[in-house]
Parts: structure tokens; sequence; C-alpha cells
């Protein structure tokens, strides 16, 4: 069963977040749709998210966009993995090209919150992806493997520790044209034979890992990349926004 995960980004309000989320929610209840489905709002409607969620009992779950490395502490402006616990997060996005691009969050960061993620079972969900420039140059190949092995060298998994790597070209984010799924699917084979070198175990990627594609997902090409065999879900931003679009991309997946 392929994941669908919507990356809500800074674009809602807190009411507004609530709202998409229960209209989502409705959608797939209404059509009976049965999708493994994650969304990730920002941190300020997380708690609201979560209590509609539970009072609900949706089968829908909850994802943070970030997470700072430490537990606890000095750290004034952020938020730790044992908030969003605390909260019902069980997914993080971890550096998106976003945060890599206007944060400068860099790939030690990135394998520090990796770390943070799978020393308090949270999911993370690890954003890698080439730039136009990286693919004119024929170094994307190398980028992604760079980033992947960065991300998550030197950490071990406890035997049932979930992983998702979400393939994102950066340069055809928010674009609305995606690439080639035939690129994609690609990309997704490289990855996944830079975590069996990194494992020496493709039974143990087989199991505990997920490679998903994002960049201009839609409820027309999604079915294009779930096709491929490497390709077990989907990360969608800005058609996540709408609710009917979203359960169409569901529905789309589940079929
Ligand atoms: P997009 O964003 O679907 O709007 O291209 C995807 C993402 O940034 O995760």
């Amino acid at each position: 069963m392929p994941i669908i995960i919507a990356n809500l980004k800074m674009q809602l309000g807190v009411g507004e977040t609530v709202d998409l989320v229960k209209k989502i929610n409705q959608g797939l209840e209404k059509e009976n749709i049965k999708g493994e489905v994650v969304v990730c709002p920002s941190f300020v409607a997380l708690a609201p998210a979560s209590e509609y969620l539970k009072e609900s009992g949706s089968k829908i779950q909850l994802g943070a966009q970030d997470v700072f490395w430490e537990d606890k502490g000095a750290f004034t402006g952020e938020v730790s993995p044992l908030q969003l616990k605390e909260l019902g997060v069980k997914y993080v996005i971890v550096g998106h090209s976003e945060r890599r691009e206007n944060l400068k969050e860099d790939d030690k960061i990135v394998h520090e919150e990796t770390k943070a993620c799978l020393h308090d079972n949270l999911i993370p969900i690890i954003c890698v992806g080439e730039k136009f420039s990286d693919r004119q140059e024929n170094s994307h190949y190398l980028k992604v493997m760079t980033q992947v092995t960065r991300a998550l060298g030197g950490l071990s998994l406890v035997e049932d520790q979930k992983v998702i790597i979400a393939y994102e070209p950066v340069w055809v984010i928010g674009t609305g044209q995606a690439i080639a799924p035939q690129d994609a699917q690609e990309m997704h084979q490289v990855i996944r034979q830079s975590l069996i070198d990194l494992w020496h175990d493709s039974k143990l990627v087989k199991n505990n890992f997920r490679i998903i594609y994002g960049g201009s997902v839609d409820s027309k090409n999604v079915k294009s990349f779930l096709d491929q065999p490497n390709i077990d879900g989907a990360l969608v931003g800005g058609a996540s926004l709408n609710a009917e679009e979203f359960v169409a991309i569901i529905r789309a997946a589940s079929l």
C-alpha cells in the first residue's frame, strides 16, 4: 500500500489547517478510501489538528515539518522530538529543500535530526534531491547518493524502525511540472542501492525503508509514479491544499 504524505508548508492558518484536515478525512470516509495518509501541518497547527484526528477516530496520521535534535534544553525557538510525540506526531519531514535553501540546513543537521527521530522512535521523512544545475552537470546521482549516505551513515536501526526517503528534484517543486516517472524510477533505484551499500542488507532495506517521490504530484500523474517498481508513495505540496484534489490523489493511489 503506497503512503501519501501532505506537506502543508507555511501555507495555511491554524483554523484553515483544521478545516482542510476535516475535509480530507470526511472525503476519505465518504468514499471509504483506505490509503495510508499522513498530513504535516505547521508546528502551530499540530495540536488542534491532532485533537480533531483523535476525536474523529481518523486513520490519517500526523507529521511535523521539522524537528530539533535534542529532547530538552536551552534551545530557543526549537521543537523537540518528545514535544512532537506528546501531540501524537508519528512522522517528521527532515531536510526539505526549502529548509536546506532558506535556513541553510546542511547534511550534518539532516543527520542530527534523523538520528534524533530514530532515537525517539519517530519516522523520519528524509528529503533528498538535486538542483537543475546538478542534472545539467550530470552529477545528480552522486549528489543524491551523498545526501542519503550523509543523512544515515553510522546510524543503526532497531528491527521495526521505519524510515522514508523522499526523492524531490528541487527544480520541479511547486512548478506544476513533475519529472518523467522513468527518471524518478532510476533515481529511486540508485537510492535503494545506496541504502543496500550502507547496511549490506537488502532484506532490512526492503522491510524498513520506503522511497517516495515528491515534486508537482497531482491526481493525474500520481499513478504513473506509483506504478514504477521502486516508488512506494508520494510527498505532495501544492495539490494537498485542496481537499478534493488531495482525496483524488489518495483515491488514484489506492487503485
Ligand atoms: P509540490 O511540493 O507538490 O508543490 O511540488 C512538494 C514538496 O515540496 O514537498
